[in-house]
């Protein structure tokens, strides 16, 4: 059965351009509840930590760059099937291949600069959460 939770983070490139507010309140509208949340920026080692995965990736010294140049939101969400519901709402990672509507369709500008993120399955929503947030911190 599919979890409840999936994390999430508001990229440099939608909090540099005002798109916060519009953001959140598409998620919350949209069914999901914000179980955790705060303005944070990820030093290079947070995010060579965060994205090890895409280490071996010709992007990996761009992503890491760019997702450190300024603050981030951080997230996690409640909603039933969340990882799935939440990348739909979203869209594909490259905003031209984004469906209409979607997050990423309406604030992103590139594939590298895709204004938010969405975990992949169960398992990395709870990884990438815990990496972020203290159990203090989820409500
Ligand atoms: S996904 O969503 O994980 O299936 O997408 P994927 O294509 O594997 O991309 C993983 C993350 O790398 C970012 N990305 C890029 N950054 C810079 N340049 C290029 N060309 C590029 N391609 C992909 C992409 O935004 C994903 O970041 P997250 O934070 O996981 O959304």
């Amino acid at each position: 059965m599919a979890g409840n939770k999936t994390f999430t983070m508001i990229k440099p490139d939608a909090v540099e351009n005002g798109h916060i507010g519009a953001i959140l309140e598409q998620i919350t509208a949209s069914g999901f509840r914000i179980v955790a949340l705060k303005l944070t920026q990820m030093t290079k080692n947070d995010a060579e930590e965060f994205y090890a995965i895409h280490k071996e990736r010709p992007f990996f010294g761009e992503l890491v760059e760019f997702m450190t140049r300024g603050p981030i939101v951080a997230a996690i969400l409640e909603k039933d099937n969340a990882v799935e519901d939440f990348r739909t709402l979203i869209g594909a990672t490259n905003p031209e291949e984004a469906a209409d509507g979607t997050i990423r369709k309406k604030y992103a500008k590139s594939i590298g600069e895709n204004a938010v993120h969405g975990s992949d399955s169960d398992e990395n929503a709870q990884i990438e959460g815990a990496f972020h947030f203290a159990g203090r911190e989820m409500f």
